[in-house]
């Protein structure tokens, strides 16, 4: 059967909508109700489903998003690629705010998650590499064609909010490598691997964190006021982005899932 939608976004704080003419779709899942209904629109004649991953009214915080429901359905959908555009704060005082990153590297420190669709049998992914090489390099190449700066690479450490960190939690995690910081980039990205379908995440800055900057600690208010300042660079890279995946998958990702 042709799939329903080949691509999709998850689009994060302040991108709740991707396109204006789409089609609901409900998809009935094991995990109970996806974060909002699914949208499939036509970008660049590929089918992208839209899904915003804290609802459209962004009732769902960091920590109760339906991560395990969002992917199967978009799975189910038949969706290969995801691009998943979120707001980040800086750990370097380089990355700052309206910065634009595709991390290379995750580090896990939500906890109370579930990051698994297997509850019993032996099933392990190689998650050495987290992020799709083919969406970071298309993600990359597209920026430069539109002249906007992109940081290639980076460690997103995803902590499990929904508070931002203290300043001694910030330097630690600068410490141990982290470049970037947010609450929601994991189960996603597993979740994502564990079904066999690309990931690439698409940080923009919103903040210098905690620990970087010596001022009054980061804020809801400059984390969504500067998201909002760069919607439109975001959602114009996303739609540009989309038209330039290729048509058939060049990656390992889906390898990484063993036979079960
Ligand atoms: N999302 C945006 N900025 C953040 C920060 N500094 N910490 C965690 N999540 C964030």
């Amino acid at each position: 059967m042709a799939p329903t939608a080949e691509f999709a976004v998850i689009g994060g704080s302040g991108l709740y909508a991707l396109l204006e003419t789409a089609e609901d779709h409900h998809v009935v899942t094991p995990y109970g109700a996806t974060s909002d209904p699914v949208t499939v629109a036509e970008v660049a004649g590929r089918k992208v489903a839209f899904l915003p991953r804290h609802g459209r009214e962004h009732q769902y915080p960091p920590h109760k998003i339906p991560y395990r429901a969002n992917l199967w359905a978009l799975n189910e959908l038949g969706v290969r690629q995801i691009l998943a555009p979120c707001a980040v704060g800086g750990l370097r005082p380089e990355l700052g705010p309206g910065t634009f990153a595709v991390p290379d590297q995750l580090l896990d420190r939500t906890y109370g998650r579930v990051q698994t669709f297997h509850d019993s049998g032996a099933v392990h992914v190689s998650f050495a590499d987290p992020y799709c090489p083919t969406g970071r390099a298309t993600v990359r190449a597209t920026a430069a064609e539109q002249q906007l700066a992109m940081v290639d690479g980076g460690t997103m450490v995803v902590i499990e909010g929904p508070r931002f960190s203290t300043r001694a939690e910030s330097r630690w995690y600068a410490a141990a490598g982290g470049t970037l910081i947010n609450m929601t980039g994991h189960p996603e990205a597993v979740l994502a691997r564990e079904l066999g379908i690309c990931y690439t995440a698409i940080a923009l800055v919103t903040d210098l964190d905690a620990g970087v900057e010596d001022g009054a600690g980061v804020t809801q208010e400059e984390v969504f006021r500067v998201f909002g300042e760069n919607t439109e660079r975001m959602r114009t890279l996303l739609l540009a982005a989309l038209g330039g995946l290729p048509d058939e998958p060049t990656c390992g990702c889906a390898a990484a899932v063993p036979a079960h």
